[in-house]
C-alpha cells in the first residue's frame, strides 16, 4: 500500500491527510469547529453535523494538493473509536463508502494509536521500547509500547483527562473552548506560586491520574479572588497539572526500566509540560510535531499504513465509542 488517506472526526476537529511510506505526510487539513465555543464544550450533534457539511470538500481539496486521483489511493483509514458515536459515524461511513466505491480496503483506526505513533512522524522519531504518555481532552494514559500494536496500559486517570481539566478550568474563569491554550496564555502572566494547588495522587503509589480534585481546588479558588488574580490562578492550575503528569512519567519510566518517553494529544503542545519534562526527567524525551498534537488526520493515515495488514473490504461501518488501547 503506498497512499492512505486517512480521516479523523471523533470530536470536534475534521481532519484528513495522505501519508505514504516513501514520501510521509503529503497532504493535511484539519479544520476545527468554532460552534462549540459558546457553549464551553463540545455539543455532540453540532460537531457531527459539522463533519458531514465539511468532509466531501476537505477530502477533494487534501487529494487535489496531493496531485492524486481517488483511485490511486491504497486505503481508506478512519478513526472507529473512541470518540463521540455520531461524529465517528460520519468518518466510518464516509471512508467505508468511499473505499467501496473505489474497490480499495477501509481501515478501522484507534484514535489513540494514531496519536500514540504521531511522534514517529517526527524528526528525531523515537526507537521502542518506550513509555508514551497520551493526554487530550478525553483520555490521560501511560502505555508502555513495546513496539507497534505492542501496548500495555500503565495508568490512566480514574476522573477527568488533563485536558478536561484545562477546558474546565477556563470555563470557570470565562475565557474560551478549547481551554488549554487560554489557560496557558493567561498563565504567562501569573505567579504560579501565588495560591497553594495540590498534586494529586502524587503521594501514593501507582500511575493512575485523578484532576477532579485539583477542578474543585480551583472552582473555590475562583469564587474567592478577584478577576485580576486570574492569572496567577492559570499558572498555579498549570504548574499542578505539569508537576503531577512530570512525576508520573519518572515514576513510569523507573518502573518499567524504559528509557524513552514520547507524549502526544492535545495536552502535549503545551509549552511549560515539554519544559518541565525536557528539565526534569532521565533520557530524551519525544514530541509530535505542534500541529500534531491536537487532532488530525495524519495521524489517522499513518496509524492506518500500520495497521494495513488489518484492512476490511466487506463495506462494514462499525465505530467503538469505548475502546480500550490495551485490546487492540
Ligand atoms: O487531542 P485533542 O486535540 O483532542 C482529543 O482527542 O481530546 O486534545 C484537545 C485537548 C483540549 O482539552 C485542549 O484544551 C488541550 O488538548 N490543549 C492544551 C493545549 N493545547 C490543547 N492543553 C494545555 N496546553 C495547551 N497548549
Ligand atoms: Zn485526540
Amino acid at each position: 500500500m503506498q497512499n492512505i488517506l486517512g480521516i479523523e472526526t471523533s470530536c470536534d476537529e475534521t481532519g484528513v491527510a495522505v501519508f505514504n511510506p516513501d514520501r510521509g505526510i503529503v497532504a493535511d487539513l484539519v479544520y476545527t469547529q468554532a460552534d462549540h465555543a459558546a457553549y464551553g464544550g463540545v455539543v455532540p450533534e453540532l460537531a457531527s453535523r459539522d463533519h458531514v457539511r465539511k468532509l466531501p470538500a476537505m477530502i477533494r481539496e487534501v487529494l487535489e494538493r496531493a496531485s492524486l486521483q481517488p483511485r490511486q489511493l491504497d486505503g481508506i483509514a478512519y478513526t472507529a473509536g473512541p470518540g463521540l458515536a455520531g461524529a465517528l459515524l460520519v468518518g466510518a461511513s464516509t471512508a467505508v463508502g468511499m473505499a467501496a466505491g473505489l474497490g480499495k480496503p477501509a481501515i478501522a483506526v484507534h484514535h489513540m494509536e494514531g496519536h500514540l505513533l504521531s511522534p514517529l512522524l517526527a524528526s528525531p522519531a523515537p526507537e521502542f521500547p518506550f513509555v508514551a504518555l497520551l493526554v487530550s481532552g478525553g483520555h490521560t494514559m501511560l502505555v508502555a509500547v513495546e513496539g507497534f500494536g505492542r501496548y500495555r496500559l500503565l495508568g490512566e486517570t480514574l476522573d477527568d483527562a488533563a485536558g478536561e481539566a484545562f477546558d474546565k478550568t477556563a470555563r470557570l474563569m470565562q475565557l474560551g473552548y478549547p481551554g488549554g491554550p487560554e489557560v496557558a496564555r493567561l498563565a504567562e502572566n501569573g505567579d504560579p506560586a501565588r495560591f497553594e494547588f495540590p498534586r494529586p495522587m502524587t503521594n501514593r503509589p501507582g500511575l493512575d491520574f485523578s484532576f477532579s480534585g485539583l477542578k474543585t481546588h480551583t472552582r473555590q479558588l475562583v469564587a474567592e479572588v478577584q478577576p485580576r488574580d486570574y492569572p496567577h490562578i492559570a499558572a498555579g492550575f498549570e504548574q499542578a497539572v505539569v508537576d503531577t503528569l512530570a512525576i508520573k512519567c519518572r515514576r513510569a519510566l523507573k518502573e518499567t526500566r524504559m528509557k524513552r518517553l514520547v507524549i502526544a494529544g492535545g495536552v502535549s503542545a503545551n509549552r511549560r509540560l515539554r519544559e518541565k519534562l525536557d528539565r526534569t526527567l532521565p533520557g530524551q524525551v519525544y514530541y509530535p510535531d505542534l500541529k500534531l498534537c491536537t487532532d488530525n488526520g495524519a495521524m489517522i493515515a499513518y496509524a492506518g499504513w500500520h495497521r494495513r495488514a488489518e484492512a476490511t473490504a466487506d463495506g462494514k461501518i462499525a465505530v467503538r465509542p469505548r475502546w480500550p488501547i490495551d485490546k487492540l
